[in-house]
């Protein structure tokens, strides 16, 4: 996690700085700062909180300079303090530093250092890269550019972990220097200015080119020209420019009081986005030509893994069910962060669909490299292509959802539901999915965001279900087969924004220990739209109820049953079984959001949260 933007120019870096924090804020928003080289010296200001406390502080306390450095963090080591707010700074005081990522043997190095004569201010990992870099800088008779490049080789070498860093020295004036290895960073080239950022979006509308920064390169910049070299001394590849279309973002909540919901309602739009030129109906499949790979060379698959982190791990469980029935090929869910620490079997046989909306989630990265190496063939799906999970993927599917800004995912899952459900209609295609059964497929995905339309239009029962039991202290949430992860969906949202524990499950498990749990203060929200295992579902209601256990039912517009049993119904628009998880996610999205407001929670930016979770 954390952001970083560091830019060298003609002017005051400020301004860039502070917009371009505030463009990363998804990557963190505990603590803000930066430092600038003014007249031959460094300042600093940090502020506790997110970019708009650093702007405040700014407005206080006012500095310029040219280059700069700036970070956004997401507390890993040291907790949310001033203190621990990058930049950081070596002994000398002249040299200053922002970090992404985690030095895991920080302990060690900093005993070392400290057994040197060094004095630590903070409790952070990062402030060891600077000791380090600054020391090595200090011993060289040289003091000039190279020499700061040659003792970032020097420390670095000792550094364990993951890093994407940023520095400037007092002593160097116009030169900023940056290196990474696990965690991205983005070199970016401007008419007038040179920029360094952990993601191309920070610097929409002021770069030209980007270059990627591979891990292990050093990049040194003076404004007008850069240079790359690796940390252990060897020569780096010659940089790929490359022109980055960043869309345009989203920075207005569109009459909306906060992003989420206005993403939530963004959702019909950003289906239809997603099946755009997708869906071949001569041929009554989908096609994604991101995938790179024939019918024969998909056919010849035996397995496909989904994996992902958190909400987008739900997708996956979700697409398990989708893409089995209709493509009849086994489908295994992993959570990334899991995958590399057990020994799974892979093969050239096996499909890897890395799933990310963001892309560069740490452990979802690392499940990717981890399947690359055993010889899988690895898919990403991903909102943002150009991120690292989508350019180091074999292939990939990209979502269209339009930047989400909302760290609760909201319109991402349901589209990377409905790639999971396309990818299933294509895979069944090429196998043994009928035309016939393959077009009805398509009708209901043709629907699809239109019932989502619908749904969104019974907000106004959910608000009011929603300030009925919002002094609940616990909520459970279940439904059966692909109703099953938008349970453990609907309770990752409670959870995320409400901070009120809830607890998703598979509706049957209920007798095997979860009815324990079952009281006149819990309200279980219970998954039941017309289908197939219906009845079940009202087995498990009679069973709440039996325990006077309060139950909120979404069901099926036109369900008589569920009213006369549950303490609350939502029924949502009549749809066909396999789109029922989309409705039920867009209802439990709502229940979870207006529960939020009437708690007077920061919903956009929930509590220890970020949007991009860039360390293991
Ligand atoms: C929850 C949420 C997280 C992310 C998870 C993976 O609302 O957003 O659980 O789903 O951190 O993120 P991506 O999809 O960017 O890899």
């Amino acid at each position: 996690m954390c952001g970083i933007v560091g830019t060298i120019g003609k002017t005051d870096t400020l301004p860039f700085l502070l917009e371009g924090l505030g463009r990363l804020e998804y990557r963190g928003y505990d603590s803000a700062g930066v430092a600038v080289v003014n007249e031959n010296e460094i300042k600093i200001r940090k502020a506790v909180g997110g970019v708009s406390r650093l702007v405040e502080e700014v407005g206080r306390n006012p500095v310029q300079g040219n280059p700069g450095i700036s970070h956004t963090r997401w507390a890993t080591h040291g907790s949310v303090t001033t203190e621990n707010a990058h930049p950081h700074l070596d002994a000398s005081g002249r040299l200053a530093l922002v970090h992404n990522g985690v030095v895991e043997n920080h302990k060690h190095l900093r005993e070392e250092l400290v057994g040197r004569g060094h004095t630590f201010h903070s409790q952070t990992d990062t402030e060891v890269l600077a000791h380090l870099i600054g020391e090595s800088f200090d011993q060289n008779a040289d003091r000039n550019r190279s020499a700061l490049v040659h003792a970032m080789q020097e420390a670095l070498r000792h550094v364990r972990g993951t890093y994407a860093i940023a520095l400037i020295h007092a002593d160097l004036g116009r030169f900023l220097a940056a290196a990474r290895s696990g965690s991205p960073l983005v070199l970016g080239i401007g008419k007038d200015a040179q920029f360094i950022a952990s993601d191309a979006a920070a610097l929409d509308g002021w770069v030209q080119d980007v270059v990627f920064l591979k891990d292990q390169d050093i990049a040194a910049l003076d404004g007008e020209s850069f240079h790359i070299a690796k940390v252990n001394g060897s020569e780096a590849a010659v940089p790929k420019l490359r022109k980055i279309e960043v869309e345009a973002r989203a920075t207005g909540k569109g009459g909306f009081p906060h992003f989420m919901l206005k993403e939530i309602h963004e959702q019909p739009h950003a289906l239809r986005e997603a099946m755009k030129g997708r869906i071949i109906l001569e041929e009554a499949t989908a096609r994604f030509t991101g995938l790179h790979r024939t019918n024969e060379q998909l056919r010849d698959l035996k397995r496909i893994i989904l994996t992902g982190c958190g909400t987008t791990f739900h997708a996956a469980l979700a697409g398990e069910y989708m893409i089995e029935s209709l493509a009849r090929i086994p489908v295994e869910c992993d959570y990334a962060s899991e995958f590399r620490y057990r020994n799974a079997p892979l093969d050239s046989e096996t499909a890897v669909f890395v799933m990310s909306q963001s892309g560069e989630t740490a452990d979802t990265l690392a499940a990717l490299r981890e399947s690359k190496r055993k010889g899988a063939l690895t898919l990403g799906i991903c909102n943002n292509v150009f991120s690292t999970i989508g350019r180091e993927s074999d292939g990939g599917i990209g979502l269209r959802a339009g930047v989400e800004i909302g760290v609760a995912a909201t319109k991402t899952f349901t589209s990377e539901l409905l790639i999971l459900a396309m990818l299933g209609l294509m895979l069944g295609r090429i196998r043994d999915l009928s035309q016939a059964d393959a077009m009805e497929v398509i009708e209901g995905l043709d629907e699809l965001p239109g019932l989502v339309a619908r749904t969104l239009e019974r907000e106004q029962i959910i608000a009011s279900i929603a300030a009925k039991y919002a002094t609940a202290r616990n909520f459970l949430f279940m439904g059966r087969q692909a109703n099953f992860p938008i349970a453990l969906e609907g309770a990752l949202k409670m959870k995320e924004i409400t901070y009120i524990p809830s607890a998703g499950h598979p509706s049957a498990e209920l007798k095997h220990g979860i009815i324990a749990l079952i009281n006149e203060e819990t309200p279980t929200i219970v998954l039941a739209p017309q289908d197939e295992v219906f009845e079940k579902n009202i087995s498990n209601i009679e069973e709440i109820k039996a325990r006077r256990g309060p139950v909120i039912a979404i069901g099926s517009e036109g369900d008589k049953s569920l009213e006369s049993l549950c303490d609350a119904t939502i029924l949502l628009p009549a749809a066909p079984t396999f789109l029922s998880p989309f409705l039920n996610t867009v209802a439990l999205q709502l229940l979870a959001y207006h529960t939020a407001v009437i708690h007077g929670c920061d919903v956009d930016k929930p509590r220890n949260l970020a949007k991009s979770v860039t360390v293991e």
